[in-house]
């Protein structure tokens, strides 16, 4: 798969005030109210092909060392074309810019390919927050046939 951005797209940092692409966000979050707990004090990054928003990822700074991704997501129909993983390298590069020392992203114990993607591009599991989806959101969640319950937590460093 070609990881590097094609001539016909680009990554950038969306203004504060702009629109948020929540129609992207919720594909990797349940709610909208769960998205906006973190989406107004982190930094929107989009993935665009001319002119029009493919993907998007959004960071939040963790502690001093640390930074999170805390969505990412790929529109459905561009899925698979490695759009995903090109955003994953560029949140790497923008936080390793900025001097933090860890990238971290945290997904649930049923999302094998997301989990495939974030160690393919080099996160390693870190922490495991027993029952967080139990816990955090009121109706069961389910994804590849399994219920969420725990979220695993990885990290890199940069
Ligand atoms: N199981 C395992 N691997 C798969 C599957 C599958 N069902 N389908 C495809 N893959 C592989 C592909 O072969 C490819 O691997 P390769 O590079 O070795 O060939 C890889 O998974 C897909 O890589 P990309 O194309 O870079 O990924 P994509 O652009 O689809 O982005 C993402 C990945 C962000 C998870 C996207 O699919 C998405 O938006 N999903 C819905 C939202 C979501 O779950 N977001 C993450 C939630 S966690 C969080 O936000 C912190
Ligand atoms: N990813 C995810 N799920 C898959 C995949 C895949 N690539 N391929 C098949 N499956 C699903 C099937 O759809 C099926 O699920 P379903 O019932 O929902 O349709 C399931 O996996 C397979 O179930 P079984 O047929 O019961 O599994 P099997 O008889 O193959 O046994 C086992 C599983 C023991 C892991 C066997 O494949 C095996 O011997 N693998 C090699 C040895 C191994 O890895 N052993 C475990 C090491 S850990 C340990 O020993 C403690």
């Amino acid at each position: 798969m070609n990881l590097l951005l094609e001539k016909t797209d680009k990554i950038r940092l969306i203004q504060e005030g702009s629109k948020l692409p929540y129609d992207l966000l919720l594909l990797a979050d349940e709610t909208i109210e769960a998205i906006d707990k973190y989406i107004h004090d982190s930094e929107i990054y989009i993935y665009e092909r001319e002119g029009e928003t493919l993907g998007v990822y959004a960071l939040q700074m963790f502690d001093g060392e640390s930074i999170e991704i805390k969505n990412i997501a790929v529109s459905k129909t561009c899925q698979g074309e490695g759009i995903g993983q090109r955003m994953l390298l560029n949140a790497m590069e923008q936080a390793k810019d900025r001097g933090f020392k860890y990238i971290l992203i945290g997904t649930s114990n049923a999302a094998f390919r997301q989990l495939y993607i974030y160690q393919k591009v080099g996160f390693e599991i870190y922490e495991v927050k027993k029952d967080f989806y139990t816990k955090n959101y009121s109706q069961e969640l389910i994804e590849n046939g399994l219920p969420l319950n725990h979220m695993l937590v990885l990290r890199k460093q940069l």
